[in-house]
């Protein structure tokens, strides 16, 4: 099967492919999806297929419309929060977990009593999801494991031949996945950060708790709130070492191990005191320009197979740096040096 590349003007080719139970990778403002009905299991099924993905690691439903939610009778018991969420992100990178009602396949929710929902803000996203007339589930269009795709390349490198289409809708303007709240619980709880941070949460609901893996490795046997985060995630191949200190000392650690395989994963403002090969973020404290090329970076170095090791900073996590913390510490498998005790 050849995957067919759609331009922006082709959505009502992929709304085709997409009632008739295919799977078609589509731009969001966060990060590529790999889409399906989210109404049609075995549709569904094909996602999980494509992706390499676990059977119990559930999907995010797509709608274009709050009111979508009880059209298509998604979840049940909405709370308060979840329409005062809704005026202030949606559309937007927030993805709410409800409880969710028969009408959700299995398939979509991975055995959870829950379902997790998001209005995306993109055009092409929105064009599609109502051109379908059906909410879409859709995971980041990634290999399971890999760096989420912010464009159609990225989309193609991962999944051509096993997908029908991929629709362009240019690069991805966040660069991070979603931010994932789950109003399911007595407190609103992050279980992954994104591009609304948590303390735009907390200005609309007061008390929002931010789950323990947001940071933390979780323990051996314990259960996560969101299944993703238990996988090996957002990886490049080479092995990310995440170093924590002052710029300077960065920029004396990575020269000081300087080698053809090393690669250093900084700022504009480090370029040219580093003496190894480098891929820039953006400048030191634009947080937001971070999270939008760290995916983007990732894949580059991923190109280079000769890059064995790859030092970064260990991201601050104040605003949307707190999206990047939590990617890159998975990348790095947790491993952080503290150049401060060494
Ligand atoms: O920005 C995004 O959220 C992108 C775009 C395509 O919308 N999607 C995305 O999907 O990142 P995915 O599948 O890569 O990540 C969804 C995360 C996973 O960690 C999953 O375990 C969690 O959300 N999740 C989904 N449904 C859940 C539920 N009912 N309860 C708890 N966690 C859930
Ligand atoms: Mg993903």
């Amino acid at each position: 099967m050849n995957t067919v590349v759609l331009d922006e003007t082709q959505v009502d080719i992929a709304a085709a492919i997409l009632k008739n139970g295919g799977v078609v990778g589509i731009p969001t403002e966060t990060v590529y999806g790999l889409a399906a009905d989210a109404l049609n299991g075995a549709a569904v099924a094909k996602i999980f297929q494509a992706k390499g993905r676990p059977m119990d690691n559930p999907l995010i439903v797509h709608i274009a419309d709050f009111a979508d939610i009880e059209r298509f009778r998604l979840a049940k018991d909405i709370p308060a929060a979840a329409k005062q969420l809704a005026k202030a992100f949606w559309p937007g990178p927030l993805t709410m977990i409800l409880r969710r009602t028969d009408a959700v396949p299995p398939e979509v929710s991975a055995g959870l009593d829950t379902v997790a929902i998001r209005f995306p803000n993109h055009p092409v996203a929105q064009a599609v999801i109502r051109a379908a007339d059906t909410p879409l589930a859709a995971p980041s269009a990634n290999l399971s494991g890999s760096p989420s795709p912010t464009t159609a390349r990225h989309v193609l490198n991962d999944m051509d031949g096993r997908i029908d289409a991929v629709l362009d809708g240019g690069a991805s303007a966040v660069g991070v996945e979603s931010t994932v709240i789950t109003l399911a619980t007595d407190v609103p709880r992050v279980l992954r950060p994104g591009g609304v941070t948590v303390e735009m949460l907390r200005a609309v609901l007061g008390q929002v708790d931010v789950d323990d893996a947001v940071l933390h490795r979780l323990a051996d046997g314990a259960t996560a709130a969101s299944p993703g985060m238990k996988y090996k995630h957002y990886a490049p191949k080479a092995n990310v070492i995440l170093l924590h200190g002052s710029d300077s000392a960065y920029i004396e650690y990575v020269n000081a191990h300087a080698a053809d395989e090393v690669c250093a994963l900084c700022c504009d403002e480090d370029l040219l005191q580093l003496h190894v090969k480098t891929v820039s973020l953006g400048r030191r404290n634009d947080y937001l320009t971070h999270a939008q090329h760290l995916f983007d970076c990732l894949r580059r170095i991923d190109n280079h197979p000769a890059i064995r090791t790859v030092y970064a900073r260990l991201p601050s996590t104040e605003g949307v740096g707190l999206a990047v913390y939590n990617r890159l510490i998975r990348a790095a498998g947790f491993e952080v040096i503290d150049l401060e005790t060494i």
